[in-house]
């Protein structure tokens, strides 16, 4: 019996793709740089400091006019790893990349060290701040790895300057760390909070903005799920045990602090704790209780990046083996399979979904990049490999099951129609008692989602 009705709630978010409400704004078959003249291009590529193929998209974050991409340095050959694109430019759905804030900050001096060495994901704050989560570590995936220690560097996006650079102390960073994502509690400006998640070796790293100072919180649900360690994308299995990866920061809560809802990559389960326990190690270390399990995705639901938007309290995260992006609203008391909307969905443009972030404007933007492609096998360089898909979130939200608004009239339009079928698959999935799962839960998700479904199953 659970098996069926898993099997149908399992149909009805991964199978219907009538309301992808999605576009792709931005796609890219490699990935090209805004060089000074051809002539630098055309040497850059000739003396190895520009490898097109080396060169991946990995993070991606609005702001005002711009759109800004992350290349980390994973392999030799990428020219700046923190560029941007010019949103007002329509002339080409295929820009080149332009170094943040210059080319400088990119080259590197006599150390080998530039500025900036390889951020995976950026997060640009109400303040007008952008936060750069800079992992420090050039060509992890070839020879002559070098290793520099992570840091923050925080730029002023009204004159681009860099405002505060800070290195994370020693005891803070361990042998196999990996700071691959960040969020930023900026409910005020002076008193900001910045967590990097180490994806590595279990734990984030706390900084805050007032007393320029960081500490190192773990905790054994930042672990990865040995059971959850098997990917399967595009005809690639590999395993991955990557800890604490996606985190979704919420709006401030009645005693203005957030909730952080956090997953490791090497899971199906959803964790949240509030930034009360966050902010003081000894706190966190003392309140072990504090950290909550929220649920489970179910099977093969591994999640990379997610992303809380706090107007609407939906959280967004990728599911990358099922090549999609899904959503759950945070004032949903339940986090289960049957919550869970299906934004986008697709077996070509939404390979690996790899950052998922909400402008100020209340927009969705989502880039996908084919890593897994990228790192065992080889893209295709005459396909398109990385888009940037776009959507208001409240189309993006639209007739799912992280939809706001209320929908009583489709509702009532379909409710006769489908009752029927509904109470038959009902008293298919549970005879006896409705306890489990309502005909009107299940009518529910059924009218918002897609009714195609319904005719193809039953
Ligand atoms: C390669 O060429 C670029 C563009 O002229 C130059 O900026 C860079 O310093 C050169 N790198 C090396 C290693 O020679
Ligand atoms: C591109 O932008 C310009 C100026 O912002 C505008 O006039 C033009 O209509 C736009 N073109 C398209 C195809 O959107
Ligand atoms: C690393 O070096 C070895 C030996 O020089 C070479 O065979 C291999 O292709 C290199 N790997 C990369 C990723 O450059
Ligand atoms: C925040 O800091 C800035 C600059 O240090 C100062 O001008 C401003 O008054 C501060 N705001 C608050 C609310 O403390
Ligand atoms: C913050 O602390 C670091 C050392 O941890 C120091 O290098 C830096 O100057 C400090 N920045 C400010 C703005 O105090
Ligand atoms: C890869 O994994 C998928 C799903 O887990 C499985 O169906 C497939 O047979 C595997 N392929 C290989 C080559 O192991
Ligand atoms: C939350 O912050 C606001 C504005 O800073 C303040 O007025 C309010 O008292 C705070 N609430 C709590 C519970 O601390
Ligand atoms: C953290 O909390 C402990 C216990 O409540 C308190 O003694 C300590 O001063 C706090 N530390 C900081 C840095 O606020
Ligand atoms: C905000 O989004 C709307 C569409 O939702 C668009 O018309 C408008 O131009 C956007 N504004 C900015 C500043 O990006
Ligand atoms: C639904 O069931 C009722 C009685 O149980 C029946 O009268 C009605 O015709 C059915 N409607 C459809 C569309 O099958």
């Amino acid at each position: 019996m659970g098996g069926l009705k898993s099997l149908i709630i399992f149909q009805l978010v991964y199978i219907t793709r009538c309301m992808d409400q999605l576009h792709i704004v931005y796609e890219w078959k490699q990935l090209d740089f805004e060089f000074p003249t051809t002539e630098a291009r055309q040497q850059a590529i000739e003396n190895g400091s520009f490898i097109p193929e080396n060169n991946m998209p990995m993070g991606v974050e609005v702001s005002g006019d711009r759109l800004f991409i992350t290349v980390p340095r994973w392999r030799s050959g990428v020219p700046a790893s923190l560029t941007y694109i010019n949103l007002k430019d329509n002339s080409t759905m295929s820009p080149k990349l332009i170094p943040y804030p210059n080319w400088a900050a990119h080259t590197p001096r006599a150390d080998g060290k530039p500025e900036i060495v390889s951020p995976f994901r950026i997060r640009a704050d109400r303040c007008d701040r952008l936060w750069v989560l800079d992992s420090g570590k050039i060509n992890s995936l070839g020879n002559n790895t070098m290793k520099f220690p992570p840091a923050f560097l925080i730029y002023d996006l009204k004159t681009d300057k860099l405002l505060r650079k800070y290195t994370f102390p020693q005891d803070q960073v361990k042998d196999e760390s990996g700071f691959a994502n960040i969020a930023v509690e900026d409910r005020d400006c002076n008193d900001t909070y910045a967590y990097a998640s180490d994806t590595g070796k279990p734990g984030i790293v706390v900084y805050s903005w007032a007393k320029n100072d960081s500490w190192r919180i773990t905790h054994h649900f930042f672990h990865p799920d040995p059971l959850a360690c098997d990917f399967s994308v595009k005809g690639y299995n590999f395993s991955w045990t990557d800890a604490i990866f996606g985190l979704g920061l919420s709006g401030p809560n009645p005693d203005n602090y957030s909730t952080l809802y956090f997953h490791p990559m090497a899971s199906y389960n959803e964790f949240a704790v509030s930034t009360e326990y966050l902010r003081n190690q000894s706190v966190a270390d003392s309140n072990f209780e504090a950290f909550k399990l929220l649920g489970s995705r179910g099977p093969n639901a591994q999640s990379s990046a997610s992303f809380v938007d706090p107007k609407t309290g939906v959280l967004f995260y990728s599911l990358v083996n099922l090549n999609a992006v899904a959503c759950w609203r945070t004032t949903n008391k339940d986090y289960n399979m049957k919550n869970q909307g299906r934004i986008f969905m697709n077996d070509e443009t939404m390979v690996y979904p790899t950052d998922i972030k909400v402008d100020y404007n209340d927009s969705l933007w989502i880039l996908s990049n084919r890593m897994p492609i990228w790192m065992y096998g080889k893209l295709d360089p005459n396909e398109v490999n990385f888009r940037v898909f776009y959507a208001p979130v409240l189309d993006a939200i639209s007739h799912t099951a992280c939809d706001i608004t209320p929908r009583s009239d489709i509702l009532d339009k379909f409710v006769n129609k489908i009752k029927n079928v509904t109470n038959k698959i009902a008293s298919k999935i549970n005879p006896n008692s409705g306890a489990a799962i309502s005909p009107f839960s299940l009518l529910a998700t059924l009218v918002s989602s897609c009714l195609i479904v319904l005719t193809i199953s039953y």
